[in-house]
């Protein structure tokens, strides 16, 4: 192997002219210097190729003995992922071996001199291809990863994103204040990550779930108009859209109306399309209520790239013979059904797995019926009569062919079942149109929901968000069907932000955290700070938080936050490559007063 002068030499022997992925036709002639990883290397005998790899692309180096002997044994020597300095004249590639696929395909780079600045081990994945590599692989060697196009592409995609959120914040008069991370328990809904203070033995901080209390007390502070580009801690259990550590844009304004926030929101995701997909989004977003998101679409978050809308067919078939809808009407419960329309057949085995899923998971079941010009077929046809035909064609309008899958049961339940299995049957039958952006907002979310588990009220959003000025009177009566004045942002299925109005006066906002069951002590020691704020002329405020990550992904077109983010955790919350979260010294446990019982 040719000597690796590197391995004392902490800089490249020369310096670099361009990236790699750089050059172009109209180069030619030029002498330029690269460095770069080896991404392929095809040895013709005398003439060996190396397409080098760098941030910005792929580019052909030829290496001739006959030019230089001393850098063709370089190319002889070189491997994967090798990293490499060369110098070269860029010469046009003959007609017949322009390669149109890559940018710089219609030049090489005819190399003079070349030198190894490091060699690497064999890639435990080939780099191209590597979406069929185990995940666990990826992370644990993600620095080989994130030099994948896709990687690099992702990542430089998140970044214009983030330019095209601080560009419309920055020129709409936002500042941006940085709030701390050992803080208190702010509640969004998750277990906190505890942090212990060595000063202050048996106490913690709690990082932030969300900069939540800090950006409303920032209202009181008089910074009108704050944004963060926030990390947000959140304890739960993850999913494919789910982080333990995440990033939001946090936005809070002085004084705003729910249609301010709307608008603000929507200029700047509209700046986010045009920076990170340089594509134009129709505004203003429609707004649907959450009890019609719920209703029509089973989901508070729904997907309106496709049809296959719920309806509550319960009225129709009051007094039926079917022993199974009397009896779940005759508790008071409902039917709810989706037409799927002819094109998508489902086959009785299908459907029976369906069923069958529904029924082993949920307790649920699922009753059919295929749509005749005449007659209904199906298990439960003849328990159909002529009048419920007619009721159910009235309000959900089948056409011959088609399937009408219904579910019967408590609403709470069967709207989400059949939300989900609508959502399975769109992907199944592939009626999502995978091009669109739908966006909306779901406005009108109620502000208590019935905790079965914890038998008592809990906060639809977070215990800040004022309840809805014409609902104040029913906390007192029936709290439950107070609404709050909150919004969330959804794209496409996914929730990609959400805010609200707060509360800005000290006895609303005592008095909201008494329903949810925290007393004015406990009130006084978790919240204190906030509440003695709200009593020093806290002006009305408002705002809205966005995941960074999930908006990340949808310029992307990925399904997996970890596509976007440079060093994620697994399922599991572990960083496979350093091993984190890990033992520690126990001389460090006993600094912190803390001992380990496992
Ligand atoms: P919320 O809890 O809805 O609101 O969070 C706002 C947005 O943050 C994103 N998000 C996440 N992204 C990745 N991983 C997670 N674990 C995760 N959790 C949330 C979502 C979500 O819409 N303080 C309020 C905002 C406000 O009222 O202003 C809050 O945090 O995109």
């Amino acid at each position: 192997m040719p000597e690796i002068k590197q391995a004392l030499m902490p800089t490249p022997p020369w310096r670099r002219t361009d990236y790699c992925g750089a050059p172009r036709a109209k180069d030619a002639g030029r002498e330029v210097a690269l460095w770069g990883w080896v991404a392929t290397r095809r040895d013709h005998g005398s003439l060996i190729f190396i397409d080098l790899r760098d941030r910005e692309g792929i580019i052909q180096l030829v290496f001739n003995p006959e030019h230089d002997a001393a850098a063709h044994a370089v190319a002889e020597a070189a491997r994967a992922e090798f990293y490499l300095a060369v110098r070269g004249r860029v010469v046009r590639r003959s007609e017949g071996s322009v390669n149109a696929e890559l940018p710089t395909g219609e030049i090489e780079v005819v190399v003079t001199a070349a030198e190894i600045l490091n060699p690497s081990l064999p890639p435990p994945f080939p780099l191209s291809g590597a979406e069929g590599a185990a995940e666990e692989v990826r992370l644990k060697f993600r620095y080989l990863d994130l030099r994948r196009p896709e990687m690099q592409s992702n990542l430089r995609r998140r970044h214009q994103a983030l330019r095209g959120a601080r560009a419309y914040l920055d020129a709409h008069g936002f500042i941006e204040v940085e709030t701390p991370i050992l803080f208190k328990a702010t509640p969004e809904g998750a277990r906190d990550y505890l942090v212990p203070s060595r000063v202050n033995p048996g106490r913690f901080y709690a990082l932030p779930q969300s900069p939540q209390l800090l950006k409303q007390i920032l209202m009181v502070g008089g910074f009108d108009r704050y944004y963060q580009i926030a990390r947000c801690f959140r304890d739960e259990d993850l999913r494919a859209n789910r982080q333990p550590e995440f990033s939001q844009i946090d936005i809070e304004m002085t004084g705003p109306r729910p249609e301010d926030v709307h608008e603000m929101a929507e200029g700047m995701m509209a700046s986010i399309y045009q920076y990170a997909a340089e594509t134009e989004i129709e505004r203003p977003f429609p707004r649907m209520r959450y009890d019609d998101a719920m209703e029509r679409y089973g989901s508070d978050k729904p997907d309106l790239r496709f049809g296959l809308e719920m309806r509550n067919l319960s009225a129709a078939f009051a007094g039926t013979q079917f022993k199974v809808f009397a009896e779940t009407l005759a508790r008071g419960e409902q039917i709810y059904g989706l037409v799927l329309p002819a094109a998508c057949q489902l086959s009785r085995r299908e459907l029976d797995d369906m069923a069958e899923g529904l029924r082993s998971r949920q307790a649920l079941g699922l009753a059919w019926l295929k749509i005749a010009p005449d007659a209904w077929q199906g298990p439960i046809a003849k328990f159909i009569s002529d009048q419920e035909r007619t009721r159910v064609a009235e309000i959900a309008a089948p056409a011959a062919g088609d399937t009408l899958l219904m579910i019967a049961g408590a609403r709470g339940k069967v709207r989400p079942a059949l939300g989900d299995l609508r959502l399975r049957l769109g992907a199944k039958f592939d009626l999502i149109d995978r091009a669109a952006l739908k966006f909306l907002w779901v406005v009108d979310f109620p502000l208590f929901d019935f905790s079965e588990e914890e038998k008592r009220l809990v906060s639809v959003n977070h215990p800040f968000t004022a309840p809805h000025p014409d609902d104040i009177g029913l906390l007192d009566s029936e709290p439950l069907k107070a609404r709050a004045l909150a919004y969330d942002m959804v794209l496409n299925g996914q929730e990609m932000g959400g805010g609200s109005i707060r509360i800005h006066n000290a006895e609303l906002q005592l008095r909201v955290f008494e329903l949810l069951g925290i007393g004015r002590e406990e009130a006084a020691v978790k919240f204190g700070f906030l509440l003695d704020a709200l009593g020093f002329g806290a002006p009305p405020h408002g705002g809205i938080a966005f995941g960074v990550d999930r908006i990340a992904m949808m310029v992307c077109g990925t399904d997996s936050l970890r596509d976007v983010m440079a060093f994620p955790k697994t399922q599991k919350a572990v960083d496979p490559m350093s091993g984190a979260p890990s033992e520690v010294d126990p001389r460090q446990l006993r600094e912190l007063s803390i001992r380990v019982a496992l």
